[in-house]
């Protein structure tokens, strides 16, 4: 995925890993009108935007305003991720496959849907806007949809977000993200992935943003890819443009493989952590092109081109992660792995201070590697891990297991 167009690249605010291959910057990424006016001294090429919410602030507008190229959808079109009412009333209009919902303005209406009995135990309550993915909560009884209810919409725990919600149909399956690539029209499919949410090994214990990934996905066959095509991923992108919000970025579709097929849950319009890391590794387009040819708009007879490899990611994780940790752990052995030929290890929650790291976050960083096989694969990864050590830290070992339904 490296490219010969690349002549500098500048990250902001960027972290550590970014550190070695790029200039970080300390402007934030929420800084819309402080980024372009970076971009615009810096004569930057291109600036591609990374976590959602400067994309539902505007900086694609922005940006184009000012004549500077940038991957992103605009704002009209980022509500896709921004509003999560905007998109099962989309979802809905267009018989797009999806939970079945209401949505409600006020708690009395909430109340009277749960009254309604049209919903059966579980079922979900989501806030409409973004609430750093803590805004669906899944009540598996009557208090508890009460309890939710409550959070959001009367004590407000994510202000303007819980203005509106939706109480949702609880669906079972298997949960999978599908990324592609759009300039609108055109669809470029990233390679499937499966990950494990759970923190501990056998899929038990509390949900993480994630502890490791592997591509290809074991539950997505060329069948199931065509399925998830044709009835989710087109039908958006193609009805998002004739609504004039052409979808320009990437479209992360999370989705729900149920026995009724494949729905969705919800979209993102940003990349996978940690999926997209065993994806870029096996990328073998130049990636600066397909981005460039996207916001030119020129890509239509462009393809990425991917390994057949197999890869993966494994993430090392602070102690008591997902709850409560602490940060500030000096990290060994970092340099050292790092460098390892086929290893490829990515910064998530780092710090750099007078030629140390150290821990900074829950998820702390992922060790990658893409090899002929998924057993390659992992034993590349899992015989590098050892290398590095902090207090604390924990992995799991079996990433890649398939763990069969039904838990
Ligand atoms: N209708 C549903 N049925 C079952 N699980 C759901 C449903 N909606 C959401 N979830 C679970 O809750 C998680 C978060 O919901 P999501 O809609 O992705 O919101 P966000 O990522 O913005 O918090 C999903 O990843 C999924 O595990
Ligand atoms: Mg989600």
């Amino acid at each position: 995925a490296q490219s010969s167009q690349l002549e500098k690249l500048f990250c902001a605010p960027g972290n550590p890993g970014t550190m070695d291959i790029a200039e970080n910057v300390s402007i934030e990424a929420e800084d819309i009108k402080a980024l372009a006016d970076f971009a615009e001294k810096e004569r930057i090429g291109l600036t591609v935007v990374g976590p959602e919410l400067p994309l539902t602030l505007g900086i694609v507008d922005e940006f184009e305003s000012r004549g500077l190229k940038i991957f992103g959808p605009d704002q009209k079109t980022a509500e896709l991720e921004g509003s999560k009412v905007f998109a099962k009333q989309f979802l809905e209009r267009h018989n797009i496959p999806t939970a079945r919902a209401r949505i409600v303005d006020s708690p009395e209406k909430a109340v009277e849907v749960l009254d309604s009995g049209q919903f059966s135990f579980p079922l979900v309550v989501k806030a409409d806007g973004l609430a750093a993915g803590k805004g669906a909560i899944i009540c598996k009884d009557r208090e508890e949809a009460e309890a939710a209810i409550n959070l959001i919409m009367v004590e407000k725990k994510f202000g303007e977000s819980g203005r509106r919600i939706l109480v949702e149909e609880f669906l079972r399956g298997r949960e999978t993200s599908f990324i592609v690539l759009s300039d609108g029209t055109n669809i470029f499919p990233f390679v499937t992935t499966m990950d494990h949410k759970a923190v501990y090994e056998g899929d038990k214990g509390p949900n993480t943003g994630g502890m490791g990934a592997i591509s290809p996905s074991p539950f997505i066959d060329e069948d199931l890819f065509s399925q998830i095509m044709e009835s989710i991923v087109l039908p958006s992108v193609t009805h998002m443009r004739e609504e004039g919000r052409k979808y320009k970025g990437v479209l992360y579709v999370g989705l729900m493989l149920t026995e009724e097929g494949p729905k969705v849950l919800e979209y993102n319009c940003r990349f996978g952590d940690p999926e997209t890391q065993p994806q870029v590794l096996r990328m073998k387009s130049d990636f600066i092109d397909i981005l460039l040819s996207i916001v030119e708009e020129n890509a239509g007879k462009k393809q990425i081109e991917w390994s057949p490899n197999a890869s993966a990611c494994v993430v090392l994780a602070s102690g008591g992660y997902p709850q409560n940790y602490e940060k500030g752990k000096k990290i060994e052995g970092l340099e050292e792995t790092s460098r390892i030929p086929g290893v490829t290890v990515f910064h998530a929650g780092t710090r750099y201070q007078n030629g140390e790291y150290y821990t900074n976050g829950g998820r702390v960083l992922g060790v990658c590697a893409s090899e002929e096989d998924l057993s390659k694969t992992l034993e590349k990864i899992y015989t590098a891990i050892p290398g590095i050590s902090f207090e604390g830290m924990h992995f799991r070992k079996d990433i890649g297991a398939v763990k069969e339904e039904g838990k």
